[in-house]
């Protein structure tokens, strides 16, 4: 019989991150229907990225949002309840999931409840996970949880590089669960940028040049939920923007927008806000910075790949191959030390090793899922 697979995302990232796969799952004809959570919903949050990469609506559209910061166990819990529901009625092979995120948890949770009543159901479904055994080890991100625990309920995990293999073994996982194949973000970028090149206006909206400006993004919620973190890391952001002299476009994430309102913080002078912006023009955007700034998991990759410094607004990194190489380095919040590690980066010569895949990750995992 024909495996069935379901893919399950629910946050820009996953999307993209997903989209080289689910490209991948269409040419070769295979069986496979996606269910999409609802986490993200905003248009530049969720539809851009289908309209840009080309992916189709998903087979199932559940609409759950999170209601508040503080009730993370009730937006899991109602998407527990709603995929129980589909998988037990499509009963498919294999449930993949990617990264870190409620729907993560859930997706792979679901399908781990599923195997255990085997016994009612007759029903095995087996867990993917696409980029496994990252850890920052800090126990506070609500990420950290998630990816743990998904990567203790998968029968397949996928992992960037050797490192995160280290890491699962460590955990006690059988060494041939494990598939080293790079992160499907390296896909993700061969496969937009030279669109990303040929496409973007951005530069030009916002009367940018090459090398002449930085780039920020900011959403941890350990650094925009907590005033005093917020607020330091404006101040680092301003100290950088002045003893650089350039301006800082800085497309801000839903969640940021609404502490910043919320806590009633000022944005420094020389930081250009703009509203998140789509995969394409987001690259154009990395691809030219001089610098970019970040707490975000996708962008420390995206702009060790591209060959742009990074400097991570975070006190720790699950990322640790960017550090390696000398394309990141992790600043924590405070004001000096922001500056500190964005002047060091500034003058960084952009000579590192990409060690984070070779653009083949999808295909690798659909070949070990295929024979599986
Ligand atoms: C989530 C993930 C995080 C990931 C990030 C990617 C969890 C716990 N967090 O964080 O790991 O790095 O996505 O961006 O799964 N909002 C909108 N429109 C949207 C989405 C969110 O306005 O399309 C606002 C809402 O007020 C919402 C808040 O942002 O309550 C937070 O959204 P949520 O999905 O809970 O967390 P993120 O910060 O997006
Ligand atoms: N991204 C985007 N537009 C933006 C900011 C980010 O398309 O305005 C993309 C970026 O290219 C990367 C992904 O979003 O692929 C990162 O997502 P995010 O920072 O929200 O989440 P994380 O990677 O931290 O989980």
């Amino acid at each position: 019989m024909k495996k069935k697979f379901c893919i399950i995302y629910g946050t820009r990232p996953e999307i993209i991150k997903l989209s080289p796969l689910i490209r991948l799952f269409e040419k070769r004809k295979i069986s496979f229907f996606c269910i999409h959570t609802g986490q993200h919903y905003s248009y530049d949050m969720d539809r851009v990225f289908f309209k840009e990469l080309g992916l189709a609506e998903p087979k199932y559209q559940l609409n759950i949002r999170s209601k508040a910061p503080y009730r993370q166990g009730l937006h899991t819990g109602q998407m527990l309840i709603e995929l129980e529901n589909i998988l037990l009625d499509e009963l498919p092979y294999c449930v993949i999931v990617q990264g870190d995120t409620n729907s993560v948890l859930s997706g792979a949770l679901t399908a781990e409840k599923i195997s255990t009543t085997e016994s009612y159901t007759g029903f095995h479904i087996k867990v993917a996970h696409v980029e496994a055994g990252l850890r920052s080890f800090d126990r506070l991100m609500p990420e950290e949880t998630n990816r743990f625990i998904a990567d203790h309920l998968s029968d397949f995990l996928f992992t960037p590089t050797k490192n995160e293999k280290d890491i699962l073994l460590r955990e006690g996982v059988p060494k041939n669960w494990i598939h080293v194949t790079g992160n499907t973000i390296v896909d993700a970028v061969k496969q937009s940028i030279r669109i990303a090149g040929k496409k973007s206006k951005i530069l030009e909206e916002f009367c940018l040049k090459q090398d002449q400006y930085m780039l920020l993004t900011l959403h941890r919620q350990e650094n925009v939920d907590s005033r005093k973190i917020f607020a330091d890391i404006l101040c680092g952001i301003d100290k950088v923007a002045r003893s650089a002299k350039l301006p800082v476009v800085f497309p801000m994430h839903p969640r940021t927008a609404k502490m910043l309102e919320h806590f009633s913080l000022k944005l420094p002078e020389k930081v250009i806000v703009v509203r998140p912006v789509g995969f394409l023009d987001f690259l154009w955007l990395e691809q030219n910075a001089k610098l970019i700034l970040t707490d975000s998991g996708g962008v420390q990759e995206e702009a060790c790949i591209l060959q742009v410094p990074c400097v991570t607004l975070r006190n720790n990194t699950e990322r640790p191959e960017t550090v390696k190489v000398g394309a990141n380095v992790i600043s924590g919040t405070k004001p000096e030390a922001i500056l500190r590690a964005a002047l060091k980066m500034i003058k960084r010569k952009r000579n590192w090793k990409n060690p984070l895949g070779n653009g083949r990750a999808s295909e690798l995992i659909l070949n070990v899922l295929l024979k599986s």
